[in-house]
């Protein structure tokens, strides 16, 4: 693999594999699912790892290699696996890593699919899960017991954009010697690196901001050699592998992620910013407005407040309702992290089978309106919001 300099920008551009004899520019795509072997001594040799080369797509392919090397590179991460989907990135990493009787300590503010995942199929390996707040991280520590093996959670949450310190996190983990892992997926690493805070793995799901334009389903796990090496193993015998046309995609797409990160964090701060004006919105929830209660925290952890924006719309459900109902520019969509803005109301689609109570406890209020904002002018995107708003 090239590397021609430490910046990002650069690194996310330059890193690519070597050319081949036709001195193609860009990385070609290697759709093939084998690899050939020269004589029996090479098969031989390739199944013992002594030769480090491609086997199988399942285990590793070309493509899904450049791209894992670049998800490191931009985490400072020793080594990664690629997979389909970020849910099989989080579920291959579990299930690697931990056995029956095992515990895991949680936000409680989780993907809803983390949370599926945590509480209905884990179980059924005796591998159980007790959620701390996000908003209360000194009780953390009362949740860990004997049997703790992992530390997890995500900064910022979905959909209530909570930050927790990542830096507090990971002193816990090292006094009580447990395995960190975040999702960093509403950041990216261009806005946060959760390893120089003390994580041991880093989780994204790729569909999101690293596709950033609602293309193709991804996930990454990346970081400590020796965890990563099991996570291999898994994968490899299990079959979660990301596809190499997604993975060519996907690396493509990380050679524009500062340029668009910067640009959806420029717009999201505005639209944060004008929905705080807003007569018909009680709070709005963004990492770098100072009104958010952990500002500080995002400030030391994040370059920048991220594209998600929270805010409440005055009255309840209905009201919420009707916002999205009023909606013209931006889309009503389960995705987040794409060039167009998405507008979402947790409380009756996404989160609607949760009771008041369980919605409440991560911080999902009747109103609460997730906003995912997108590349167009911003200018646009404020002008539909308002006349939603009404
Ligand atoms: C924070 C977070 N983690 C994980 C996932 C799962 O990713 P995927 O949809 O690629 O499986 C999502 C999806 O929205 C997410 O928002």
């Amino acid at each position: 693999m090239n590397k021609k300099s430490n910046r990002f920008e650069t690194e996310a551009i330059r890193t690519q594999l070597e050319r081949t004899e036709f001195l193609e520019h860009t990385s070609p795509l290697y759709l093939t699912s084998s690899f050939i072997f020269e004589d029996a001594e090479d098969m031989r040799a390739s199944f013992t790892e002594e030769k480090e080369r491609n086997i199988y797509s399942r285990f590793t392919n070309p493509n899904t290699t450049e791209f894992v090397e670049k998800v490191c590179q931009m985490e400072e991460a020793e080594s990664g696996y690629a997979f389909a989907t970020g849910m099989a990135a989080i579920f291959s990493t579990f299930a690697a890593l931990l056995e029956s009787g095992d515990h895991i300590v949680s936000a409680r503010s989780v993907f809803g699919s983390t949370h599926t995942l945590f509480t209905k199929y884990l179980p059924k390996w005796q591998i159980e899960t007790t959620y701390f707040d996000v908003t209360k991280p000194e009780t953390i520590e009362g949740c860990i017991t004997a049997k703790t093996k992992i530390l997890y959670a995500e900064s910022p949450t979905n959909p209530a954009v909570d930050i927790i310190d990542l830096d507090l996190l990971g002193n816990i983990a090292k006094k009580h010697n447990l395995i960190l892992i975040i999702d960093n997926c509403f950041a990216t690493p261009y806005l946060q690196q959760p390893i120089k805070h003390g994580a041991h793995l880093v989780i994204h799901s790729a569909t999101k901001l690293m596709d950033g334009q609602g293309r193709v389903l991804g996930g990454v796990t990346v970081g400590n050699a020796d965890l990563i090496r099991e996570i291999y193993l898994f994968a490899r015998n299990t079959g979660p592998a990301l596809s190499p046309f997604n993975a060519w995609t996907l690396s493509k797409s990380l050679e524009t992620l500062a340029v668009r990160v910067d640009k959806h964090c420029e717009n999201a701060l505005k639209v944060a910013e004008f929905l705080e004006s807003h007569h018909k919105v009680n709070w709005v929830k963004y990492p770098f407005l100072k009104s958010h209660p952990k500002y500080d925290v995002a400030k030391k952890q994040m370059k920048l407040g991220g594209n998600i924006v929270a805010f409440e719309v005055k009255g309840g459900i209905k009201e919420g309702r009707e916002f999205i109902d009023a909606i013209k520019l931006c889309s009503l969509s389960a995705n987040l992290g794409d060039t167009r803005t998405i507008v979402t109301h947790p409380a009756s689609t996404t989160h609607s089978k949760l009771s008041e109570k369980d919605r409440l406890e991560v911080s999902i209020t009747d109103g609460l309106v997730r906003i995912s904002v997108g590349l167009e002018h911003v200018d646009d995107i404020i002008a539909d919001l308002e006349q939603s708003l009404g």
